[in-house]
């Protein structure tokens, strides 16, 4: 996959931390350290409540992308404390993740309803970033592809074929986030091609070749460069270190 010359994406889940004053001040800082590049595509995943802070913020800076981090399916109605994928390309997001495992470990997410959220964004035109991965136990009983293939083809059976173009994977082994143990290279790239071939399989190699799926998963500035070598790994997406201004930008120029 080598052969690609799509950008690599960077992209940073800040999870449920940084309030609207703390996103101001991480971008004052981010934006002094990370100077506009060809060669990456940058995103960065707030808390819904500071999308507001982190646009105004980025607001001279449209290099830099911005997303939310989770979306109920339905485009409004009687769901207490959720948003919709209008809601939130109306407030500036351009992406949003699905499926992420806090979602689906945490808080039940199925299957079903990770592709649904992957639709709904798709209708309000954001980029879906459709996370899977494995647990520890998952793959000690061997059941990597098993799992993968399962998350991935649900995602794909709730869209178009023809939309499946505006997708963006993210590969996220669940024992490797938050746990400072990254997949090896060699383990990112035993999953992306898993998740590459079933593309393939389904709209052809050079659709498939097209798609970009990003390793997540104890991501640090140390480990970026490795990892975002690794074959057929197309970008990053970091937790913990995306909190950080300055090591936020050394991931994105490594
Ligand atoms: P981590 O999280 O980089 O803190 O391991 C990655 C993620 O959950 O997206």
């Amino acid at each position: 996959m080598s052969h690609r010359v799509r950008r690599p994406v960077i992209a940073g889940n800040w999870k449920m931390n940084k309030s609207p004053g703390e996103t101001t001040a991480f971008f004052r800082e981010f934006l002094r350290a990370h100077q506009p590049r060809e060669d990456r595509t940058v995103i960065v995943f707030p808390p819904s409540l500071s999308l507001a802070a982190a646009r105004v913020a980025a607001l001279e800076r449209p290099d830099v992308g911005l997303g939310v981090q989770n979306i109920h399916w339905e485009a409004s109605g009687a769901f207490t404390g959720e948003v919709s994928a209008g809601m939130a390309a109306d407030a500036g997001a351009s992406y949003v993740l699905a499926g992420h495992s806090e979602r689906r470990h945490i808080f039940g997410e199925t299957d079903e309803q990770v592709g649904r959220k992957v639709a709904a964004a798709l209708a309000a035109r954001l980029v879906p970033v459709a996370c899977v991965g494995e647990t520890l136990d998952e793959r000690r009983a061997d059941r990597l592809r098993d799992v993968l293939l399962r998350q991935l083809d649900a995602v794909l059976d709730a869209i178009p074929a023809d939309a499946a173009e505006k997708l963006v994977l993210a590969y996220e082994p669940v024992w490797a986030i938050g746990t400072g143990v990254n997949a090896t290279p060699a383990d990112a790239s035993d999953a992306h091609r898993i998740l590459r071939d079933r593309l393939a399989e389904r709209y052809g190699a050079s659709a498939a070749g097209e798609l970009p799926i990003l390793y997540g998963g104890s991501v640090k500035p140390d480990n970026a460069a490795e990892l975002l070598a690794a074959d057929g790994v197309d970008g990053l997406l970091v937790g913990g270190a995306s909190l950080d201004p300055a090591g936020f930008a050394r991931i994105i120029a490594a």
